[in-house]
Formats: structure tokens, C-alpha cells, sequence
């Protein structure tokens, strides 16, 4: 009887910790799929700790030789993000806080470092998951590789020479109703060749 009842419990257990398991996927999944570009936000604030959680997710990103290049600039005065909000990326202005994803530009030995780029992209992805996740809104707006859109950021945060300007992302919450666009393109696939 006890051992019948052991399995029982075993069984309900396993059962419980699958279930757990499909539904955090699936989460993850429905995170991934609703992420989208928001350009407008109330005038709720965003704390620190959002913003901490959300860097959390941007430095799990994976990097060249794991050199983890990204350096972040948190921006909430009103005069530092005025200087950033450019044109393109206007919506900066209007954001509780912006997040500058930079890049260090060298690897260990002071030679170039070609993976900044990408490994930022993979940092920002992640950034702007996390901020889907809690709710929250942003946009990337691209620095580099345009001198007109990195000039004012270096300038602006006072960047040392070996760090660039990747993007810049602004956050907040959604003043709108925007909604993630449908990108599935089964024509985009490949399969073994060409
Ligand atoms: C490399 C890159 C640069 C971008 N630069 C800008 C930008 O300067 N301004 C802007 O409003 N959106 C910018 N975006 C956002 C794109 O316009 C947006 O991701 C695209 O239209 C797809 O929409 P979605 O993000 O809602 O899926 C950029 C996105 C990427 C990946």
C-alpha cells in the first residue's frame, strides 16, 4: 500500500514538474513572439530595478570568446537625453529613461575586437525581451555605424575612445496599443542547400 502510494505521489510529482516545464516554454516562447517596437510611453516611471533585471538579461547574452564587450549608459536627465534624441530616434526624449548600449571596440590585448558588434546586437535582443516580459516598452534605434547618430552620444555621455555608441534604446510604458507584427516567411527557409 505505501509503495503504491509512493508512486502515486512520484507519478503526480512528474506530471506537475512537465507540466511546469511545457508552460515556462511556452512563456518564453509568447515573449519572444510579442516583443515589438514601442515608440511612445506615459509618464510612469521606470524603477531601478526594472532596469536592473533588464541588464541582467542584456549581460547573459553570449559573446565572442565571451569578452562581453557591451557597456551600458543609463540616461534619465531630461538635458542628457534631449542631447541623444537627434531625430530618429525623437522618442528618446519622451522616454523615463533611456538605455545606451555601447561596445568596447578592443579585445584583451588592445588589437580590434570584430565580434563588438554582433555580441551587442545579441545583448540588446535580450534587453528588449526582458523589457517585453515586464510589461514595459522600447524601440533600438541605431548609433553605429553612423557618424551623425554616434557623434552626439559620445559626445553627450562623454564615452572614452575605445568605447562606441551601438544604439540606443529608450523604455517606458506603452502609451499605445502597438502590436507585434507577423514575420513568419516559410519562403525564407532553406533546407540542406539553397
Ligand atoms: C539595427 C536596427 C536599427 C533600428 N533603428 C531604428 C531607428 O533608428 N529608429 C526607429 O524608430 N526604429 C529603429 N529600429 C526598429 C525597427 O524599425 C523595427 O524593429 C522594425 O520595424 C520591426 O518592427 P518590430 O520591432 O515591431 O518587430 C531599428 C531596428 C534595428 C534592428
Amino acid at each position: 500500500m505505501n509503495l503504491l502510494k509512493l508512486a502515486l505521489t512520484s507519478l503526480i510529482a512528474m506530471t506537475c514538474i512537465s507540466g511546469f516545464a511545457q508552460n515556462n516554454s511556452q512563456a518564453v516562447l509568447d515573449n519572444i513572439l510579442s516583443r515589438k517596437s514601442v515608440r511612445s510611453y506615459t509618464d510612469q516611471e521606470v524603477t531601478p530595478e526594472q532596469v536592473e533585471t533588464i541588464l541582467k538579461a542584456a549581460m547573459a547574452a553570449p559573446s565572442g570568446m565571451n569578452l562581453q564587450p557591451w557597456r551600458f549608459v543609463v540616461v534619465r536627465e531630461q538635458a542628457t537625453k534631449d542631447k541623444l534624441a537627434i531625430g530618429f530616434n525623437k522618442m528618446i526624449a519622451k522616454a523615463p529613461v533611456a538605455i545606451v548600449v555601447c561596445g568596447k571596440t578592443t579585445g584583451k590585448l588592445g588589437g580590434e575586437n570584430h565580434n563588438w558588434t554582433a555580441d551587442c546586437a545579441a545583448a540588446t535582443e535580450n534587453l528588449l525581451l526582458a523589457v517585453e516580459a515586464l510589461g514595459l516598452g522600447a524601440v533600438w534605434t541605431a548609433c553605429y555605424p553612423y557618424d551623425d547618430r554616434m557623434n552626439p552620444a559620445i559626445e553627450a555621455l562623454e564615452l572614452p575612445k575605445d568605447v562606441k555608441p551601438y544604439c540606443i534604446v529608450p523604455i517606458g510604458y506603452p502609451a499605445g496599443n502597438d502590436k507585434p507584427k507577423d514575420k513568419w516567411k516559410p519562403e525564407n527557409i532553406h533546407y540542406e542547400k539553397w
